[in-house]
């Protein structure tokens, strides 16, 4: 995700409005940011990789001359995080400049072909190749909308993009497929931005395009054009005061809360990222003898969740192992054992310095991260990005999820390689494919029931989560969250050990939160089940819709959607529990955002 702002006035300098957005922005990504604006028929620009106030020290980002320009903050998807990659972009001889929010699929082919045209490529970005689009058309003497329009023809994916131009040197050209823009009108200047509260506070009315509008805006005029036909399009003006919505996180009270519900979004996004890097990490994997898969925290459950899917797909050997714990634990190292090391931030202590160890040892290191640039992606040998966009809470929540599908898409790759399960392996790419909507689905249903058992749970000093297989990484995961942000004390664990020991401390009330999809383990957890309600525990379940056995026997029930592969109900049985864990931390009156004692990255070992 990352933050596009545009400006265009008769009247004033706008590199200061501009940069003022940017910083208001700056949620939506933060590795890199720069700025462009035309003025005496040449394109200033100033861009560089680092925070926004970093680089306005650095390069006074906020004093370019010129009424017309455009601005971009970043979160890097491709290209890791530099100057060259930063935004704005632009065409071979600086003619035009390009900033975008969003992913285009075809990029590389894209590329391939403006190359072979002997278009000169600086970045490493998805996003430069559309500003070499528009340059190629307005050479075959299109006027600057339709070579925009040509241009957004050819791509596929998700943009939310403005671009300036020398020769016109008061236009700014948008437009929107997927992802957020807006245009913002204010007495003195016009301006385009992701969002609403970006947006200066002189703008009085406001119109939201929509997905496949282009639009042309110049200090006094704006129309908008259907992407499909070039027809102009009538414009939809909204007083602001009308759209109401809180700052940086959308409307939502707290950044946990939001990133649960982009989850959906971020599944749309990992299932449409690019197949080439999916296919290099599958690659490495299906050569090795073992596979570790090491991570900490979340990431160690999402490490669970990948051994499993590793194994019983692609017939990898592969084990999950705690970094912190890796110094210790004599892992088999040889030429024939990968490493796959998971960690969303890409700077996690302890993830970091068994990386290094192992580099030392010659092992080879692939890497899962959401942070590109970041020192994982250097320690690697090769990485996949999470595309879940900043995540601000401090609990992880919908980078997990981001984990557990990419997971899955690597798992599918490795098994098409092998021939194994390749039928399986197909059944997994349906899923993976309906899973936004499932995770939508699966959210919208559960939060009046998360809100609801918050209020029980709150008033607990400790609880159980439970389950077979596969879902211990659920279990896992869901009582991490609660205890991390609400902190109840909440174990995970595989429910037949709960008669070894834990079933000692259940009492009257005690509540135990079983994950009990209807798959292999389904049986069992039942037992598990009444050996804890034989003792008066409170029984919580996360279970498939239809069924009706565990719903009679728990004192409450989160209904998931029935999943046919059963291997990836991971997916969709944490979101009740990530929604449980941020209720009950706000009905005990805490923030779940910033919990004591943590950080979001745990940059010392
Ligand atoms: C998860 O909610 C916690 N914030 C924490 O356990 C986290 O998963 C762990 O510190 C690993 O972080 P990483 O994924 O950035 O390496």
């Amino acid at each position: 995700m990352c933050g596009i702002f545009g400006c265009t006035s008769s009247r004033l300098s706008v590199s200061t409005v501009i940069y003022e957005s940017l910083k208001r922005l700056e949620y939506r990504g933060y590795d890199s940011v720069g700025l462009a604006t035309t003025h005496n028929g040449s394109i200033y620009l100033k861009k560089d990789q680092g925070r926004i106030r970093e680089v306005e020290e650095n390069l006074h980002l906020s004093f370019l001359p010129g009424r017309c320009g455009i601005g971009h903050t970043r979160w890097a998807t491709h290209g890791a995080p530099s100057k060259e990659n930063a935004h704005p972009v632009t065409d071979c001889n600086g003619m035009l400049a390009l900033v975008h929010n969003g992913v285009i699929e075809n990029y590389l082919e894209l590329k391939d072909q403006l190359q072979k045209l002997g278009h000169r490529m600086r970045s490493r970005t998805d996003s430069e190749v559309i500003a070499h689009l528009i340059e190629m058309h307005v050479k075959q003497g299109l006027p600057l909308d339709e070579a925009v329009r040509r241009t957004l023809l050819l791509l596929k994916g998700s943009y939310a993009i403005a671009a300036i131009f020398a020769s016109d040197e008061d236009t700014i050209i948008c437009a929107r497929m997927e992802s957020p823009l807006v245009i913002g009108l204010s007495p003195n200047f016009v301006c385009c931005s992701s969002d609403i509260p970006a947006l200066p506070k002189e703008v009085e009315k406001i119109i939201v395009v929509e997905n496949g509008e282009i639009v042309v805006i110049r200090p006094h005029t704006i129309i908008i054009k259907s992407l499909e036909t070039g027809q102009e399009l009538p414009l939809k003006v909204t007083l602001r005061e009308e759209m109401t919505g809180d700052a940086d996180i959308g409307g939502f009270t707290h950044y946990m809360l939001k990133e649960i519900h982009e989850q959906p979004q971020v599944a749309l996004n990992v299932i449409k990222a690019p197949a080439k890097f999916v296919t290099q990490l599958a690659e490495k994997l299906v050569k090795a003898e073992r596979v570790y898969l090491i991570g900490c925290g979340t990431s160690y459950h999402a490490c669970i969740f990948g051994s499993h899917v590793l194994r019983f797909l692609a017939k990898i050997d592969s084990f999950p192992l705690i970094a912190s714990e890796f110094d210790y634990c004599n892992a088999s190292l040889d030429a024939k054992t990968v490493v796959l090391a998971l960690s969303q931030s890409g700077e996690t202590m302890d993830v970091l310095s068994a990386l290094k160890r192992l580099q030392d040892l010659g092992i080879e290191v692939l890497a899962l991260t959401n942070v590109m640039g970041s020192s994982i992606t250097r320690l690697a040998s090769a990485y996949l990005g999470l595309y879940a966009g900043p995540e601000i809470g401090v609990a992880a929540t919908k980078t997990f999820t981001a984990q557990l599908l990419m997971l899955a898409r690597v798992a599918v790759e490795a098994s098409n390689i092998k021939g194994e399960n390749v039928d399986y392996a197909k059944r997994i790419e349906e899923f993976l494919r309906q899973s936004p909507s499932a995770i939508k689905s699966s959210i919208s249903s559960n939060v009046r029931r998360a809100q609801e058992l918050s209020v029980k749970m709150s008033l607990k000093d400790h609880a159980f989560f439970l389950a077979r297989g596969v879902n211990v990484a659920t279990a896992l995961e869901g009582a991490l969250k609660l205890k991390e942000v609400s902190y109840v004390h909440a174990e995970g664990y595989p429910a037949g050990e709960s008669k070894h020991g834990p079933i000692a401390l259940v009492e009257e009330d005690y509540p135990c939160v079983f994950i009990c999809p209807q798959d292999e383990t389904y049986d069992k957890v039942i037992g598990n089940i009444m050996e804890m309600k034989a003792r008066g525990a409170f029984i919580v379940s996360c279970i498939e819709e239809g069924d009706k056995e565990v719903k009679e026997i728990s004192d409450f029930s989160f209904v998931l959607p029935s999943v046919e592969v059963k291997m990836l109900t991971p997916v969709l049985h944490v979101l009740p529990l990530q929604l449980l864990a941020y209720y009950t931390a706000v009905a005990r009156g805490f923030d779940p955002d910033k919990p004591r004692n943590l950080a979001k990255s745990v940059t010392v070992p």
